[in-house]
């Protein structure tokens, strides 16, 4: 694409009347564009594409029925398109290096061209999987888009569209980049098994027959520096996936506020929020939810009588938690306190995934909850005593959920751990990553603090409004929203990137494979000796 600048003005970017030799349906929304003005090259994103005559009467005639060159004398200049363009970075054309944030406009005729590879390197960096890590490239072009990593953990960030799109795939991007390159410890709650071990994609064969086959997990990648946790062992065996450690939680770990997080899904009305508390206050936080789960019928009638608490209450409120108490996870007694195991190896710069088998979204939720409470106050605690004395600071943790909007939704979002941890920011080192397919279902204080958001399709309009609240050039991003396809295709803005960009999403393919696995002869030999060793010690037992 070809053009120069017609009009424009900071608050409403600029006009491009396209070449003659150009059609309007080259240009695409979402398209990267460069203008190069006198001093400054602007790199800009198009935002709309219009057909203007010079002659406003012409527009209304016919000219389909001229031949070519009938067509070119009648027409000539003066019906033509006309390109909105966002500028969003600026650069001095003299120095080469640093963009800023645009503040002034190009003059009038200053040309207009498709960005190059260069130019895509010179705003996004080039990849070396430490800093700069490639997510995908612009448009119709090859040039790979960074994100920066370390500002990506930064903050809280979000993966959204809606199903189908490809969240999980550029999530497993997100994760294999961060693991990559040690930007973070990530803590990821796999709700549909798909980060840790192998899973599944299905695939059109091109005749409209889905067709199976199989994406490896953060654990097959980076074997030594992830670590699988797993609610559902049996799944695990079933699907063949490799895990390390059971997790079972205790009836003394569940407090009144966790149950309350389920309130929705257990359909508990305000009596049984009052008696849970009651219970909790005279029975003891730890032993409130083991107690009640034994009672007995007869039993229920006395202790109601002694405490003065109202018996149906209590058999409501026990009825309606048979659920959790059924959960297969959830036990009486546990061998080993799995916070602590988790921290352990979050300290030792290890990757946690923890997988659900077959759990459905009531155990999810319950026991991604709990364990991010604990891991938070760990952390909470550890950076509190780093801060006195300087010493042993724990590593910047990204938490990854699934299905977010059920753990922040604007009526749960003021309670939760979660949304504690987003209006935190960073001060304890932890941040989220969210990925979710209905935006409007998050607390709209939450979704402004979201530093970077990734976005795929979304088509629903209070979703895309609340993608963009608080984003600044909210109007012209919208319409680039609204024009993805419906698969691998990706708005990335905010923190981690310099300027908005549209991305064709990277395939995670055995391509990707081969880029990113672990490449450190050392660690892998450590990773080898381990293993030895593993095989040592089981031949000794026997
Ligand atoms: N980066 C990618 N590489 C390879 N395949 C992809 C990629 N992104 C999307 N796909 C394809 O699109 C399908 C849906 O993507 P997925 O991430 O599972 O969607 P979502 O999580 O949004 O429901 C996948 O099964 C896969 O076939
Ligand atoms: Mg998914």
């Amino acid at each position: 694409m070809k053009g120069r600048i017609v009009r424009g003005s900071i608050s409403t970017g600029v006009e491009v009347k396209l070449d003659p030799q150009y059609t309007v349906e080259d240009v695409k929304v979402g398209n990267f564009a460069v203008i190069e003005g006198r001093k400054y090259r602007y790199f800009s994103l198009v935002s709309d594409v219009k057909i203007e005559s010079t002659n406003p009467a012409m527009l209304v005639d016919s000219f389909e029925d001229e031949d070519e060159l009938a067509r070119e004398i009648i027409v000539g200049d003066s019906i033509f398109g006309n390109i909105s363009l966002n500028p969003m970075l600026m650069a001095d054309k003299e120095q080469v290096g640093e963009t800023r944030a645009v503040r002034t406009i190009p003059p009038h005729s200053s040309p207009v061209r498709t960005a190059t590879d260069e130019d895509v390197a010179h705003v996004f960096g080039s990849p070396d999987n430490k800093v700069f890590f490639s997510m995908g490239t612009p448009l119709e072009m090859d040039s790979p888009v960074c994100v920066n990593l370390p500002k990506l953990v930064e903050r809280c960030s979000g993966i959204f569209g809606k199903a189908g799109t490809g969240k999980t795939f550029l999530t497993r991007l997100a994760l294999a980049g961060i693991t990559k390159s040690q930007a973070a410890v990530n803590l990821i709650f796999d709700a549909h098994n798909e980060y840790g071990w192998e899973a599944t994609k299905e695939e059109d064969r091109g005749d409209g027959v889905l067709q199976e086959s199989h994406v490896k997990g953060l654990k097959q990648l980076f074997p030594s520096r992830v670590v699988i946790f797993t609610l559902d062992p049996e799944s695990s065996r079933r699907r063949g996936a490799k895990f390390d450690h059971e997790i079972n939680l205790a009836h003394s770990q569940i407090t009144p506020e966790d149950v309350l997080l389920l309130q929705s899904q257990l359909n508990l009305n305000s009596t049984a929020t009052e008696t849970m508390h009651l219970l909790s206050g005279k029975m003891g936080a730890e032993h409130w939810f083991g107690l009640l789960a034994e009672m007995a019928a007869e039993e229920m009638k006395d202790y109601a009588e002694e405490h003065g608490l109202h018996l149906g209450a209590l058999q409501a409120l026990q009825r309606k938690l048979k659920r959790v108490y059924d959960l297969p996870f959830m036990k009486d007694k546990i061998p080993f306190d799995a916070v602590d195991k988790i921290m352990q190896y979050l300290n030792a710069g290890k990757h946690v995934v923890i997988e659900f088998g077959s759990t459905q979204l009531l155990g999810y939720m319950m026991v991604t909850n709990i364990l991010t409470k604990r891991i938070h106050a760990e952390y909470v605690r550890r950076m509190e005593k780093y801060q006195a004395t300087r010493e042993n600071k724990p590593p910047h943790l990204v938490i990854s959920i699934e299905e977010a909007h059920r753990f922040l939704s604007p009526e749960l979002a003021r309670d939760t751990i979660f949304a504690t941890i987003a209006r935190e920011m960073r001060k304890f080192n932890v941040t989220l990553l969210l990925v979710d397919q209905r935006t409007s279902g998050i607390d709209s204080e939450v979704m402004s603090q979201i530093g970077t958001k990734i976005a795929c399709k979304l088509d629903d309009e209070s979703d895309v409004n609340a993608l963009l609240t608080g984003v600044h050039d909210a109007k012209n991003l919208r319409n680039i929203l609204y024009s993805l396809d419906s698969k691998q295709q990706a708005l990335i803005l905010g923190h981690a990137v310099p300027m908005p960009v549209v991305i064709k999403t990277r395939n995670y393919d055995a391509q990707f494979y081969n880029e990113i696995v672990e490449t450190n002869y050392q660690e892998n030999d450590k990773a080898f000796n381990e293993m030895v060793n593993d095989m040592y010690n089981d031949d000794e037992e026997i």
